[in-house]
C-alpha cells in the first residue's frame, strides 16, 4: 500500500471509534509469519516510517515514551550477524560451523528488523510494569501496522535478546531491555491458523 495518510495534528479532534469490517477481518485473521518464511521486498523508507509512527501511537501512561527503536536494514543486518557470531563463539567455543552460519544469517531472514527497546524510567511516577507493557503494545502495534500495509511480520526475542554480550553490542543502557525484534517482509508461505485458547478458560465474572 503506497498511500500514506498525514499524521493527525496535536489537538485535532479524532473519531472515537473506527468501525471497519476490513479492520475487524484483519484482527480476526492476523497471524505471524515465521522469520524463515520472510523475504524481499520489505517496506520502503516512507512506509517503514509510517509503520514506526503508528507503532509509537501505543497507549503510554503519563507519556513516558519508555521505548526506542533500533533499525537493521541492508548491510547492517550482516554486520549485526557478525557481532552475533562473535558473542556466540565466546559462549560456545565448540559451536559447529552450521550453527555459526545460522547466527551470521539471522537478521538476513527479513529485509527489515526493528529492535524495540524497552527503556524504563525508574524515577518516573508511572510504575515500571506499565512502562514495560507500553513497549509490548508498541510491538503489537507494529505487527498490525505492518499487516495493514501489506507486510508479513514476526515478533521474536530468541537467545540474543537476553545475552549480555549482545546487549552490549547493541549499546543498551542500564534500564533498557529488548522487548522484541520485529522482522518485517513479504511472506514466502502463508501461515495456517494455530491453536487458540478457549475463551471460556480465560473468563471469569466478578
Ligand atoms: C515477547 C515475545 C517474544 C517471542 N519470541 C519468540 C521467539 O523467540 N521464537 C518464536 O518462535 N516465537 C516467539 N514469539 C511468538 C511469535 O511471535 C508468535 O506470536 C507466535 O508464533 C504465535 O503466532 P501468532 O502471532 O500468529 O499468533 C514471541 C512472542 C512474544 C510476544
Amino acid at each position: 500500500m503506497k498511500e500514506n495518510l498525514p499524521p493527525p495534528e496535536f489537538g485535532e479532534v479524532l473519531p472515537a471509534a473506527h468501525p471497519s469490517p476490513q479492520a475487524v477481518k484483519m484482527l480476526w485473521l492476523r497471524r505471524s509469519t515465521p522469520a524463515d518464511f520472510l523475504t524481499e521486498p520489505g517496506p520502503d523508507a516512507a512506509t517503514l516510517e509510517t509503520i514506526l509512527t503508528i507503532a509509537a501511537r501505543a497507549p503510554d501512561h503519563r507519556r513516558v515514551t519508555p521505548y526506542r527503536f533500533v533499525l537493521f536494514e541492508g548491510e547492517a543486518r550482516r554486520r549485526f550477524g557478525d557481532a552475533l557470531v562473535e558473542v556466540y563463539k565466546t559462549n560456545e567455543p565448540d559451536a559447529e560451523e552450521a550453527r555459526i552460519e545460522c547466527e551470521r544469517n539471522r537478521f538476513l531472514r527479513a529485509p527489515i528488523v526493528v529492535a524495540v527497546i524497552s527503556k524504563v524510567d525508574r524515577d518516573h511516577r508511572t510504575p515500571e510494569w506499565e512502562q514495560v507493557l507500553t513497549a509490548g503494545a508498541v510491538c503489537q502495534n507494529m505487527l498490525l501496522a505492518s499487516s495493514a500495509h501489506g507486510f508479513a511480520a514476526q515478533w521474536l526475542t530468541e537467545w540474543y535478546a537476553y545475552d549480555e554480550g549482545v546487549l552490549k553490542a547493541l549499546g543498551l543502557g542500564e534500564h533498557e531491555r529488548v522487548a522484541g525484534f520485529v522482522y518485517i517482509g513479504a511472506a514466502t508461505q502463508e501461515p495456517n491458523e494455530r491453536a487458540r485458547p478457549a475463551l471460556g478458560d480465560l473468563i471469569t465474572r466478578y
